[in-house]
């Protein structure tokens, strides 16, 4: 059974409910004010961890008490933290959340996450069989220098392009399994795509951003399911019908139980069922890290 390494972000949110979302300019009274470990990396992390993967967390926090509170919570879920690394020079990462009628705005404060570097993966043990996940809240070249290690290792590679910037053609050509929502896929392939779009046009999309023959593509689509491009053959998952609450960290909750049933040896499209299961899940509890489910939550379901 291969294991999960997520090299990636790390940080606090800071999640502000209300019941709007305030324009720019004006102001609006809140509900609360909730801290929720989160940062993309983690809650990819403890999502695989807690749906069973053996999970390693490569990344860094600042040595304050934001810090200190994340790594207790990432040691409680099991989550291996052998290669994080606290700096005195930047403080743990943060993000300012508004959830109000169960959508956000998120600002993210990179902090100790922009120190992550090409060193800081060179370390880690990556085997065969094992699938190595990354997304794009920490500095690029360190995502490089991890997928080429995951490679040479004959590890798979998933990366999660969000949030959205532009990236070279060789990293993408290092990516076995790309997962990304319909407003990533449009600004990668550099095209418009809106909410409605159908099947066919977000298919064709995706082949035209696909770098390899071999390359694997899956679109989350939110309560639409999901569309994957594998090679030549086309899946679709359908959509979840869920009250949500707090989508916050869905997609992470999506990489990460992908991740796992990849790593031990679930088909893909076994593994996108099961990851947008899990996902419709996780919509329905406030947080982003303390919303990703157990196997056992999302057997029950499926
Ligand atoms: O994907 C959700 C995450 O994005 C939040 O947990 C927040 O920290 C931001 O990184
Ligand atoms: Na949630």
């Amino acid at each position: 059974m291969g294991r999960v390494f997520v090299a990636g972000s790390i940080n606090m949110d800071v999640v502000a409910t209300a019941d709007r979302h305030p324009k720019v300019g004006e102001t609006v009274a809140g509900r609360q004010v909730l801290y929720f470990p989160g940062g993309k990396g983690a809650n990819q992390a403890v999502a695989a961890s807690r749906l069973g993967a053996r999970t390693t967390l490569i990344g860094r926090l600042g040595k304050d008490s934001f810090g200190a509170e994340l790594k207790v919570f990432l040691r409680s879920q099991g989550i291996d933290l052998g290669y994080l690394q606290e700096t005195t020079a930047a403080h743990t990462g943060t993000a300012i959340i508004t959830v109000a009628e169960a959508d956000n705005t998120i600002v993210v404060i990179p902090g100790a996450n922009a120190l992550v570097d090409a060193d800081d993966v060179s370390v880690v043990p990556l085997l065969d069989g094992d699938v190595a996940v990354s997304q794009f809240e920490i500095p690029l070249p360190a995502i490089a220098a991890f997928f080429q290690r995951a490679r040479a290792a004959g590890a798979a590679t998933l990366l999660n392009p969000a949030p959205a910037q532009s990236m070279p053609g060789e990293l993408l050509a290092l990516v076995d399994i790309l997962v990304l929502n319909e407003t990533e896929l449009g600004f990668l392939a550099g095209t418009e795509l809106s909410d409605g779009d159908e099947a066919a046009r977000i298919i064709e999309v995706t082949r035209r951003l696909q770098a390899r023959p071999d390359q694997t593509i899956c679109v989350t689509l939110g309560r639409r399911g999901v569309l994957a491009l594998a090679g030549r053959e086309e899946i679709s998952v359908p959509g979840r019908a869920v009250q949500a609450v707090d989508t916050t960290g869905a997609g992470d909750c999506f990489v990460g139980a992908l991740a796992a049933r990849l790593a031990d040896g679930t088909a893909l499209r076994d593994a996108l069922t099961f990851a947008n299961a899990a996902a419709s899940i996780s919509v329905q509890r406030m947080g982003a890290g303390p919303s990703m489910p157990t196997a056992k939550e999302v057997a029950a379901v499926l």
